[in-house]
């Protein structure tokens, strides 16, 4: 069954564009005009950085394609730029707030006029020999901006939390508890996105208004067959009572719990919680967009917020582990009935309100454990997509015959990373699938990043 949201879904390039184009300005809108050019960390960057480098993204397509079309600002170029080689010299990621120009007014202005000419251009992109590469690139453009929206939930939370004026929608409630771990059979599994899961990409639009291709990223290319043994999988998200099981029995100073690169970062660091966590009179508390809550409040919650450090330490003291990749996928995918893969646990429907929390959900939050059974997989396992990105123990590397689609994107980050998979409550519902390969690296917490563990 079909839902309003997936019928009213854009299906073309052109609609796509402008609908991801003003999702962003709908998050940044409740932000003051001091709120956009604050760095507080150098992991995160300033809400007004954000609105220009995805703005620039497309810049850089309308220098490729556009003929005679002319820069809109060699400052704006340099500070616009994340990390990409090949577009020239940029400004060093942790001194993106140390400048007040170009000012918020001007990136707003710098963004409309990418807008115009973006739109113009998609316009003419049919007549073109090349519209194929040209509306893969720009659907590129708009998933990185879907990343950039997701980036910015995390960057706005680390600079305002609780003070930021978040549309908040009522939480849902646990429709049934969910407890124990789901067997899943081992043997082959093919890992990765299949071209039979959606309409492959490059033999389908031929312009702007064409039906929408299925869209993966290069990193979870090509499938290929794996080995599995049988394992067991938690059906529910680790949730804060758990965790604060393991913080009581005192977790963060055993080093026999922690990785020798944990156990550096809880010195150092002086870690004894996860971020956004703090003690008043004694008491954990969680700070989040509504406010400061007792953890005693959100027992039921999945724990987020958390490192790959921190969810290896837990599933070490709780005598299981993480799981790979290859597990995760398989838990949340196969359908052992239908012997076939699904694009999602419940299947190939689009997400909706009742199967996930994710960012259209509206709730700037995790959803209670069992708030969502329809969304279940086969096996069982629950909130697989939305709430937390889930920590896995596979390194980020290349699928065997892997091929580079887009340069300086995925590829360059092939090394030191940890996959996170599934999604969170700030990820856009247009934006996941069960394939999805997200990375970051082992301390790394900022991001809303939980987990679930195997044996
Ligand atoms: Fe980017």
């Amino acid at each position: 069954m079909k839902t309003q949201l997936a019928e009213t879904k854009p299906t073309a390039i052109a609609d796509l564009y402008q609908q991801v184009r003003a999702r962003t300005l709908e998050i940044v809108a409740p932000l003051e005009i001091e709120d956009y050019v604050i760095q507080t960390a150098e992991f995160m960057s300033p809400p007004r950085w954000h609105i220009g480098h995805t703005s620039w993204f497309f810049e850089t397509v309308l220098q490729k394609y556009q003929p005679g079309y002319r820069i809109y600002s060699e400052e704006f170029l340099f500070y616009f730029n994340s990390y990409y080689e090949g577009f020239g010299a940029r400004i060093e990621r942790p001194k993106r707030g140390t400048r007040s120009r170009p000012t918020v007014k001007a990136t707003v202005a710098y963004r409309r006029h990418v807008d115009e000419q973006m739109t113009r251009f998609l316009e003419s992109v049919s007549d073109r020999d090349d519209a194929e590469a040209i509306l893969w690139i720009v659907r590129l453009g708009l998933e990185h901006e879907m990343q950039h929206q997701e980036l910015l939930v995390y960057d706005i939370k680390h600079l305002l939390c609780d003070q930021f004026d978040a549309p908040i929608a009522t939480a849902p409630r646990s429709i049934e508890a969910v407890s124990g771990m789901a067997e899943v059979e081992g043997g082959l599994f093919e890992l990765g996105y299949p071209s039979g899961m959606g309409v492959p990409p490059m033999n389908h639009a031929q312009d702007a208004h064409a039906t929408s291709y299925d869209f993966a990223f290069d990193n979870e290319k090509p499938q290929h067959t794996v080995f599995l043994q049988d394992f067991l999988i938690d059906r529910s998200l680790i949730t804060n009572g758990d965790y604060l099981e393991f913080m009581n029995a005192d977790g963060y100073q055993d080093f026999r719990w922690w990785h020798s690169a944990g156990w550096e970062k809880v010195n150092q660091e002086r870690w004894q919680a996860p971020l956004y966590w703090e003690q008043k009179n004694g008491e954990w508390m969680i700070r989040d967009f509504a406010g400061l809550h007792q953890v005693t409040g959100k027992l039921n919650e999945p724990v987020s917020h958390v490192s790959f450090l921190e969810a290896s330490a837990y599933a070490k003291w709780a005598g299981k582990r993480l799981p790979t990749e290859a597990e995760w996928e398989k838990a949340a995918s196969f359908s052992p009935a239908s012997n076939s893969k699904r694009k999602f646990p419940w299947g190939p429907d689009e997400p909706d309100e009742s199967r996930g929390n994710l960012f259209e959900n509206s709730l700037w939050s995790v959803a209670p454990v069992g708030a969502f059974p329809k969304g279940q997989s086969a096996y069982g396992c629950q909130q697989m997509i939305g709430d937390v990105w889930e920590w896995t123990t596979s390194d980020y590397v290349p699928y065997p015959g892997f091929k580079s689609e887009f340069d300086e994107y995925n590829d360059k980050w092939f090394v030191g990373q940890k996959v996170l998979r599934g999604g969170s409550f700030a990820t856009p519902r247009a934006h996941i699938r069960t394939t999805y390969r997200n990375f970051f690296h082992p301390e790394e917490r900022w991001m809303v990043a939980g987990f679930r563990c195997a044996k």
